[in-house]
């Protein structure tokens, strides 16, 4: 049975959009990768610049995707067919998309595997008062385990598919509206947490302290992937996300609240971070070392650390699991509106294919250390490296390019204008037209050179 438009779902009220779109965004991108690059390139200036790519690449494709979704209430690939049915080759940012949604999915439940992993050791009080050294091996001795991973990516997974599988309004914009809030209530105790803590000023210092000499043509770069990243674009979450939206809905006002407590919840996650880690002394470190390893040694020494590291983990998990089940509705999205099938079995489906092929990124750091794919590359960063590397970008470039040139007449107008003010619509056009293509045309080159093929 495909489901007609009138049984398709809606999102129930515009807050659940938008706490189910910020859900996507707000991921491990906002807590263990922002605050890092903003300190290590320079801090304020980096900041700065980044500001600018969000509001000048990010917001308008974020709203371009939206716009998408919307218009023609489909599946990221259901949504170009139903646009260019005369021209196919049009359906290939929706391919693309969907590919990059499954790819990611699979191994960003590894990583979430890893977080509740780390949610057991802190409620069973493992990091307190413990050997730092001891600590710091707990990251080595959990990627050695395949088996305790994998454990935990099924764990994970199973939450998605439970969310998922009760619907747009009761699963995902109900698990929203409850986990979102949570989320945001634990990270303001962090974030007063670290501003009260004795590293606060020089935390402060790494994250915002303008230094242009660090600011590089590489740092830009930097920003302007992350700006893409960050909010989920090019992984047909916001065009499946945006597809539930109501007609009256103000597009624009919707897009840019997302954008916005994204943008705020990276910029408390250093805040978070730093003080308490320069407070003891320690160096940030980037990526998983920073949140495995300094962070729990960090939780192991400062008073109140014990409960602290409980929320800190809980706050990654939950930021992981509203993304993953945006990548999950992205590829149910598509089974049900194209291939008529029912929520249930889409749902079941997607999640064991994204579970099994998540093996052997569990696997990557220990049974499979030695299988080697792209250029050297571990299974999971193999996936990884085509995902963030060549499908999100080559995605959101010809999404940006579709909508800006060849999405004719003056539908995307209306929608966009539905209760926005007179100057969006030109100032818009203009960014999508020029500015955001080039702007990921350049990273796209750049990404495919750091890829060394
Ligand atoms: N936007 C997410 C983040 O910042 C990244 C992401 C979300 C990746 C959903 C994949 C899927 O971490
Ligand atoms: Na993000």
């Amino acid at each position: 049975m495909a489901s007609t438009p009138a049984q398709r779902p809606q999102w129930g009220t515009r807050i659940g959009f938008v706490l189910a779109a910020a859900g996507s965004a707000v991921g491990l991108g906002n807590i263990w990768k922002f605050p890092y690059i903003a300190g290590q390139n320079g801090g304020g200036a980096f900041v700065l610049v980044y500001l600018v790519c969000i509001v000048l690449v990010g917001l308008p494709i974020m709203l371009a995707e939206l716009m998408v979704g919307r218009h023609t209430k489909k599946d990221a690939i259901g949504a170009f067919i139903a646009l260019e049915h005369k021209r196919s080759w049009w359906q290939t940012p929706g391919w693309i998309s969907v590919s990059a949604a499954f790819i990611i999915s699979s191994y960003y439940s590894v990583v979430a595997g890893w977080t509740l992993d780390y949610v057991y050791r802190a409620l069973m009080g493992r990091f307190a008062g413990t050997d730092p050294a001891v600590v710091e091996g707990m990251f080595g001795t959990l990627i050695a385990d395949g088996s305790r991973q994998m454990v935990w990516h099924f764990v994970f997974m199973a939450l998605c598919l439970a969310i998922v599988i009760s619907g747009v309004q009761k699963g995902i914009e109900r698990w929203s509206k409850i986990l979102m809030p949570i989320l945001f209530l634990l990270l303001t105790l962090l974030f007063v947490n670290g501003m009260i803590s004795p590293g606060a000023r020089q935390g402060l210092e790494f994250m915002f302290s303008p230094d242009f000499n660090k600011l590089t043509p590489g740092s830009v770069l930097e920003a302007l992937g992350h700006s893409f990243f960050t909010l989920s674009l090019g992984m047909a979450a916001m065009i499946t996300y945006g597809s539930y939206l109501k007609r009256e809905e103000d597009l624009f006002a919707a897009g840019l609240r997302v954008v916005i407590l994204d943008t705020v919840i990276a910029l408390m996650a250093g805040l978070a971070i730093f003080p308490i880690v320069f407070a003891v002394g320690m160096a940030p470190a980037a990526g998983p070392g920073l949140i495995f390893k300094t962070i729990p040694v960090v939780f192991s020494q400062i008073p109140g650390g014990a409960i602290l590291a409980v929320f800190f983990f809980l706050l990654l998990s939950f930021a992981a699991l509203t993304s993953n089940i945006s990548l999950l509705e992205a590829q149910v999205a598509y089974l049900i509106d194209e291939r008529g099938w029912g929520r249930k079995t889409a749902t079941c489906t997607i999640a064991a294919l994204a579970f099994t092929v998540g093996i052997p990124t569990a696997l990557s750091y220990n049974v499979m250390a030695d299988w080697t794919f792209i250029g050297n590359r571990s299974f999971f960063d193999s996936a990884d490296l085509i995902a963030s590397n060549y499908l999100l970008p080559i995605a959101g470039l010809l999404i940006a390019i579709y909508v800006g040139w060849f999405w004719g007449g003056d539908e995307e107008k209306e929608e966009l204008m539905a209760g926005g003010a007179g100057w969006v619509y030109p100032v818009w056009h203009v960014l999508i037209r020029f500015v955001s293509p080039l702007a990921v045309a350049i990273v796209l080159y750049y990404k495919i050179d750091e890829a060394g093929l």
